[in-house]
């Protein structure tokens, strides 16, 4: 898990075929402003682009073909019309007009139901690889108001890594991120993931956190990621579920060396470790051998001509 982590970040396009590397995210503060007349919650939240990712590469199918060609190598993963990327596909097509098939493989790494945005990730990157790939019709402005449209954490990964997203979480405004690039992070999943609209569903607007969004991203500049800081309304409903993802983070917390906090990614089920990524002893106990552990990085990205540059701290 630390190669995959470590991995190069740049790709390039080579012939036909564009090979992309595509991010995941964590939310650094999660706070749910109020609930909707249309089932969604307006949030305000700090999300951050991380290096673990998955590995996409696009090709246009011949003009004759009917449908799109997606392989995964993720048991599990659907491969058809419910996949973010092909639903992704087929708004670029709906708002273009082009005809164009294309043929996707998603090698993934990013697990499901984690609060990582991998399939938001993925949906955002094959948008603009089909743009690319089509000649670009679409301005990158277009393709984040677009992707709106097929969910609410897909627009941030047209931001430049560090985001303040409001509204759904759709609505975008890079920020000078307030963290150091390259702060390290332990991510620890237990082997069961959380459904994002059972949770928010499960969330007693009573039990929030008063915390002042805009505060909070002032404060984390100047203080760092301390505990306090790093709020996430979506904590109480998850841990109502899943009583031991509560005792996991606070084992992580009293056990791990170095970390400023301990937190849940979105909706869960993911606890992200930040400042450091020591892995503690008591993650080899038995109880413990299926989690999914990740070291990450916080990063920044750009996307730009036949390129998808992650950028590290040198
Ligand atoms: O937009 P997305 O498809 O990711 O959302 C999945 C579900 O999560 C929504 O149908 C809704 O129940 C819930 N949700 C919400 N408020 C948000 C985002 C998601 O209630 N801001």
């Amino acid at each position: 898990a630390a190669a995959a982590a470590r991995r190069p970040t740049v790709c390039s396009a080579g012939g036909s075929e564009l090979k992309l590397f595509s991010p995941s995210k964590i939310n650094v503060f999660l706070r749910i402003v109020r609930r909707r007349e249309d089932g969604y919650h307006d949030l305000a939240s700090l999300f951050h682009v991380i290096d673990l990712g998955d590995d996409m590469a696009f090709e246009e199918l011949a003009g004759t073909a009917s449908a799109d060609a997606l392989s995964c190598n993720m048991d599990g993963v659907p491969t058809d019309e419910s996949n973010l990327v092909i639903k992704a596909l087929n708004l670029f097509r709906r708002k273009t007009g082009r005809k164009q098939r294309f043929k996707v493989d998603l090698q993934k790494r990013v697990p499901h139901g984690a609060g990582l945005g991998g399939g938001s990730g993925n949906a955002a990157t094959t948008l603009w690889a089909a743009n690319e790939l089509c000649g670009r019709p679409a301005s990158n402005e277009e393709l984040l108001e677009w992707s709106g449209e097929i969910g609410s954490d897909i627009s941030v990964f047209f931001s430049r890594g560090a985001a303040y997203c409001t509204g759904r979480g759709e609505i975008v405004e890079d920020v000078a991120p307030p963290l150091p690039l390259d702060t390290p992070l332990l991510l620890v999943k237990p082997p069961v993931g959380l459904s994002t609209p059972e949770i928010f569903k499960a969330l007693d607007l009573g039990r929030r956190s008063t915390a002042d969004p805009l505060d909070l991203l002032a404060r984390l500049s100047t203080e760092g990621a301390a505990q306090e800081l790093t709020v996430n309304d979506l904590e109480q409903p998850a841990f109502d579920r899943l009583p031991a993802l509560l005792a996991l983070k606070e084992r992580l917390a009293a056990e791990g060396r170095g970390y400023s906090s301990v937190f849940m990614t979105g909706s869960g089920s993911t606890i992200v470790c930040i400042g450091s990524d020591d892995v503690p002893a008591f993650l080899q106990e038995p109880q413990y051998t299926d989690l999914f552990v990740t070291p990450a990085r916080l990063i920044t990205r750009q996307l730009t001509a036949t390129r998808s540059i992650c950028h590290r701290a040198q």
